[in-house]
């Protein structure tokens, strides 16, 4: 099949497809989903199989406003209902205990539901000019980064889904927050823009979190309770490896000399200019000159004083990795801080947990 794109002026023509069972990639403010019926089982089929995607990985549920979850969910808990007014629309997603209506194939054969009501004025349209909740995994092929502009979905999916609806690059640039509602303490699954300082705020309380967040290896038996969150994401091509610190002082110098001696020592069997150092801007003069006398690639992911520069380059960052034939990726690792645990959090899974301390 041909992949169209879609704008703003074609939302109408997009939705006809949803309602007909077909497939439409669209925007959020951080990535693009691939949209199907989400209560169609045969819809949630044609996402798996052009995302090829296992299908015991469960999709996000995207409605255009609050009151569209009551049908999809046993029931909404007061708490839930708290976030919804506090974020919503924006990057949280929130797992419910789902109702009948919602067929298990959407949600990988368990018995709730992650909704979602994404921040985005094309996409809330679409939705609602569907008129049924959109089933929607980023829209990549499953073990590449999500994709943050239309061309990396077509890159991506071309000839596999019927359309893309184009609204430019993202904002954010990684996926929402995800928080189990379905359990006694709100768990926090997959860190995103809404941070746990904004979480804590609202439920008055710290959320619990997954422990494989934390480090916890599936080696040693702790499984991710979302299920997408084991698969090895969001990767680029080329081997990853993070030089993390966890010292405020001189860390920055230290991790530059750390990332230098490596080139010189390991990194000789890789060519030159099959070798990225991705780095802030504030540190990039400590790479400028070794960069240009060897000829390896410097990329900038953004700045350490504003994480949401960075979150928003990254899934772009490895994708050019990937299409410049890179071969090795040396990274600065940043602060945990706020939005900087889901940006290190995409980081380390990039480099699959490859991480050197200095
Ligand atoms: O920002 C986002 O959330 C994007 C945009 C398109 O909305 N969507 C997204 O979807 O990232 P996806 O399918 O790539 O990631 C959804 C994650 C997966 O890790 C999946 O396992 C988890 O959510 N998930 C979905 N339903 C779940 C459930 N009922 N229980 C636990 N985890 C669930
Ligand atoms: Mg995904």
């Amino acid at each position: 099949m041909e992949t169209r794109i879609f704008s703003k002026k074609d939302i109408e023509e997009a939705a006809q497809i949803l309602k007909a069972g077909g497939l439409v990639a669209f925007p959020t403010e951080t990535v693009y989903g691939l949209g199907g019926n989400g209560l169609d089982k045969e819809a949630a089929r044609k996402i798996y199989a052009a995302k090829g995607r296992p299908s015991d990985n469960p999709l996000i549920l995207h409605v255009s406003k609050m009151e569209e979850v009551y049908p999809l969910v046993e029931s909404v808990p007061e708490k839930a209902k708290l976030l919804m007014e506090s974020f919503w629309p924006g990057p949280l997603t929130l797992i419910l205990k789902k109702s009948k209506i919602v067929p298990l194939e959407s949600t990988g054969g368990l018995d709730t539901v992650a909704l979602r009501c994404p921040d985005n004025g094309v996409t809330l349209e679409l939705i609602e000019r569907a008129g049924l909740p959109v089933a929607g995994p980023s829209a990549n092929l499953s073990g590449s980064p999500s994709p943050t502009e239309a061309s990396h979905v077509y890159h991506d999916l071309s000839g596999r889904i019927e359309g893309i609806l184009d609204d430019g690059a993202v904002g954010i640039g990684v996926e929402s927050t995800i928080l189990d509602m379905s359990t006694d303490r709100p768990t926090l699954l997959r860190p995103g823009a809404i941070t746990l300082e904004d979480l804590t705020e609202v439920l008055g309380e710290k959320p619990e979190i997954d422990p494989t967040l934390l480090g916890k290896k599936m080696e040693d038996g702790f499984i991710p309770k979302a299920p997408g969150m084991k698969y090895r994401h969001y990767a680029p091509k080329a081997e990853m490896i993070l030089f993390c610190s966890s010292e405020e002082k001189e860390h920055e110098y230290k991790v530059s000399k750390r990332i230098a001696e490596y080139l010189e020592e390991e990194g000789r069997g890789f060519p030159r200019e099959k070798i990225a150092i991705l780095c802030a801007e504030e540190t990039k003069h400590f790479y400028q000159e070794m960069a240009e006398k060897e000829g390896i690639i410097l990329k900038v992911l953004g700045r350490r004083d504003e994480p949401l520069s960075m979150t928003h380059n990254l899934f772009r960052i490895l994708r050019e990795c990937d299409e410049g034939g890179i071969e090795l990726i040396l990274s600065e690792g940043y602060s945990e801080e706020g939005i900087g645990f889901a940006l290190m959090n995409r980081m380390k899974k990039a480099a699959g947990q490859k991480i050197i301390a200095v």
